[in-house]
């Protein structure tokens, strides 16, 4: 009979100096494999008688046993310490140059929803979003604009087909406006609410400056005491950090909006330098020139009913502004189809450097 501790005391003393993985696999080979040590040990038993059997049966197996969770332990070390080893060696540089200049660029409608979340974040807006496939009841009915209502003549909307209806029934529609957000954020969300939503829209109209999709920001806020000199405030500090400059004024003209009463369209006036002309404005006799830029106004107390709030308690403001216009103003580009065409050298004129985010204290567009 064989001195099985200290065979196991060898084995194990082997395996637990096994310098790496290959000689790790050469000793378990040689134990465990068909040919090996242990192996042979664990043939004896057929051999022995039944006592002899029933005495050594047990100390095999348990050298066996041994030995098997002994690999297994080494084993796991030298990994550990390969993996370790390879850390170490594979450590990165980030503070290195890039070997390869980025390639791409932002588009602009992402570089302006960027700059949008940076301006508003600083308001303490948070960036709500909403589906582009909406309901009836969202687009339109819960924002004042029934059935019968002449305003959803105004929206050239892309119904979908009568397979896909919504709870009511009613065929599901491209939305046609960021609004239904304001709908879901107030269904969602206990006030007091600060949002923008950026995001595509769908309206069946194409030429210059019209495409059938198209992006929009819309703003709500909802709290007690919310008037009109807050709407103004919030627009004007939007416009001056959008545009990056301090001579930027409004023109708020009566308007009507079902979701919005009283509603207001918002002009933005740029002071006017001899002999420069700016796109899509008109001049007046104090040396402005105007840009109808969007449309806002205090949320009609149907809408904040309609959201399950107590109109005579919750009071705020919305504005919807379009973020390829914003675009188009702010960098000087003239056509909005351009936009979409997906035109590689487009894009590198127009487009901005995948690294640098907006922010109000390094610059907005910078
Ligand atoms: N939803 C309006 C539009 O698309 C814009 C708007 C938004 C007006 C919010 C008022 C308030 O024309």
């Amino acid at each position: 009979m064989s001195d099985y501790p200290a065979l196991q005391a060898r084995l194990v003393a082997d395996i637990g100096a096994a310098p790496d993985l290959d000689a790790l696999e050469s000793l378990r080979v040689a134990a465990l494999g068909k040919t090996g040590s242990v192996s042979a040990l664990l043939k004896t038993l057929g051999a022995m008688s039944t006592e002899e059997r029933q005495e050594q049966g047990p100390q095999i197996h348990a050298l066996r046993e041994a030995v098997t969770t002994a690999i297994a332990e080494r084993k796991a070390a030298l990994e550990g310490a390969a993996l370790e080893a390879k850390l170490a060696d594979e450590r990165l540089d980030m503070t290195l140059p890039a070997a390869e200049t980025p390639r791409g660029s932002v588009h602009p409608v992402s570089q302006v929803m960027d700059e949008l979340a940076e301006i508003f974040a600083d308001m303490g807006f948070a960036v709500a979003t909403g589906p582009e496939i909406e309901d009836d009841w969202r687009n339109f009915t819960a924002l004042n604009i029934p059935e019968t209502h002449p305003a959803r003549a105004m929206h050239d909307t892309f119904y979908f087909p009568s397979q896909m209806k919504d709870a009511e029934g009613r065929a599901m529609l491209l939305r046609t406006h960021t609004s239904p957000v304001q709908i879901r954020t107030m269904m969602e969300k206990a006030p007091p609410i600060r949002i923008i939503a950026p995001g595509r829209v769908y309206r069946s109209d194409s030429d210059a400056t019209h495409t059938p999709m198209f992006h929009q920001v819309e703003g709500l806020v909802i709290d007690r005491g919310i008037h009109m000199g807050h709407l103004k405030w919030t627009l004007e500090t939007f416009l001056k950090a959008y545009f990056e400059r301090d001579d930027i004024v409004l023109r708020l003209r009566p308007s009507y909006f079902p979701f919005t009463e009283p509603s207001a369209e918002v002009d933005v006036g740029y002071a006017v330098e001899k002999g420069r002309r700016i796109v899509g404005g008109s001049g007046d006799d104090e040396g402005h020139a105007w840009m109808e830029l969007l449309g806002s106004g205090m949320v009609n107390r149907h809408v904040i009913a309609n959201c399950g709030l107590d109109p005579d308690e919750w009071q705020g403001f919305a504005f919807g502004a379009g973020i390829d216009r914003l675009a188009m103003l702010k960098y000087g580009m003239d056509d909005l189809r351009a936009f979409f065409d997906g035109d590689l050298r487009w894009l590198s004129h127009y487009g901005f450097g995948a690294l640098s985010v907006p922010t109000l204290s390094g610059g907005i567009s910078a």
